[in-house]
């Protein structure tokens, strides 16, 4: 998956699972949504006899998971109020069961999505974590989670659409066939408004799709945030997203308050950075003191912590390959370290050996190396 991730287009995966069952899938929609959660009635009762002094029986299991956003359902494009009527029961027994059941009350096709369903179990969180483990390690930490989409439908009921906040989305297709239609957002103009997020489904596609993906059950399926897009299924459906957010859940100040005190050990005033030669691949350099560098990412930037200071690295393209050097040098064992050696186990075609040496010419100013 990071491969696909790195290349930064719409792709396809095939033969990567099976990821996930149907009916797993289903029962953690039952887990995570239950009807008593999607309706507010329940808690405003509950409230309405709290204030007049008494002690009503809670709605809620507060040992019940908690999956952030109520699941919502579509119906003719527009989202169905309340969605509790709808939703899937312990009397379902099957994903099938329900599909046929809900088109009757609801009177024909539908969609609902059901975000927030890692909260099911701690197999469900299991699994959605060590499957986005080395894209999140590169991207460091980001809000993420499943989003499953179901159905009857037979087009994105929010229309075809940008997802700016979202880093990427890969999606395992569970049940019936989809078409995934996608355009690269950023040559999209503001003419483009007019077609894009039609939620009526009735105005025509402005310009035809750049990649159309025809997808199947066990298809894994991924796209970036830079990509508007939609889908087309073909009668009942099931697809579960694992959506990474863009933006760090943490406060760019707090990752720079940790790495400042976990490079220095503590707090302590610093000595003015060391005035040097620049290094180059003859020289020999050896840590010095024994506390470590850092770094962490954080939104776009890979932030480098070293003796309690702290700097991004300039070259967005680069920070895979700095992030290996990093390593490297944190796992020498303090020794003589010859810089030609480095530079034939870190360099690649986004950094060169030169550039190598600037880092570690920088890292000797910093008090790192000597
Ligand atoms: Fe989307």
């Amino acid at each position: 998956m990071l491969p696909v991730f790195d290349e930064g287009v719409p792709a396809v995966l095939r033969g990567v699972g099976p990821l996930f069952e149907t009916a797993e899938v289903f029962e953690w929609i039952k887990q995570a949504h239950p009807a008593v959660r999607a309706n507010t009635a329940h808690d405003k009762i509950v409230a309405l006899k709290r204030s007049w002094g008494l002690s009503p029986d809670d709605f809620h299991d507060p040992e019940a998971p908690q999956p952030g956003r109520a699941a919502e359902i579509y119906r003719d494009g527009g989202m169905v109020l309340d969605a509790s009527p709808f939703l899937p029961t312990p009397d379902h027994d099957t994903f099938g069961d329900w599909i046929t059941d809900a088109r009757t009350r609801l009177g024909g096709e539908f969609c609902m999505q059901a975000p927030g369903l890692e909260c099911a179990s701690w197999d469900a969180l299991g699994r959605l974590q060590a499957l986005l483990h080395p894209v999140l390690r590169q991207t460091g930490p980001r809000t993420y989670r499943y989003n499953a989409f179901v159905g009857d439908y037979r087009r994105t009921p929010f229309g075809f659409h940008l997802d700016p906040h979202q880093e990427g989305v890969f999606q395992y297709v569970l049940e019936g066939r989809r078409r995934g239609l996608f355009w690269e957002g950023l040559t999209l103009s503001h003419e483009d408004a007019g077609w894009v997020e039609d939620t009526n489904g009735i105005t025509s596609l402005g310009r035809e799709p750049e990649l159309v993906l025809e997808l199947e059950p066990g298809d894994l399926v991924f796209w970036p945030g830079t990509h508007l897009h939609g889908f087309e299924a073909e009668g009942p459906s099931m697809g579960l997203s694992m959506v990474i957010d863009r933006i760090s859940p943490r406060r760019r100040e707090d990752v720079v308050a940790g790495l400042v005190s976990s490079t220095l050990g503590g707090a302590a005033a610093l000595p003015p950075a060391i005035s040097r030669a620049p290094l180059t691949v003859d020289d020999v350099v050896e840590r010095r003191g024994p506390f470590s560098l850092a770094y962490e990412r954080c939104d776009d930037a890979l932030i480098i912590a070293v003796r309690g200071r702290t700097f991004d690295w300039p070259e967005p393209a680069s920070i895979p390959a700095a992030m290996r050097l990093l390593d490297v040098l944190e796992r020498h064992d303090g020794g003589p370290l010859p810089l030609r050696t480095l530079v034939d186990r870190c360099a690649d075609s986004t950094l060169a050996s030169e550039e190598i040496c600037e880092v570690m010419t920088m890292l000797a100013e910093l008090g790192y190396l000597r």
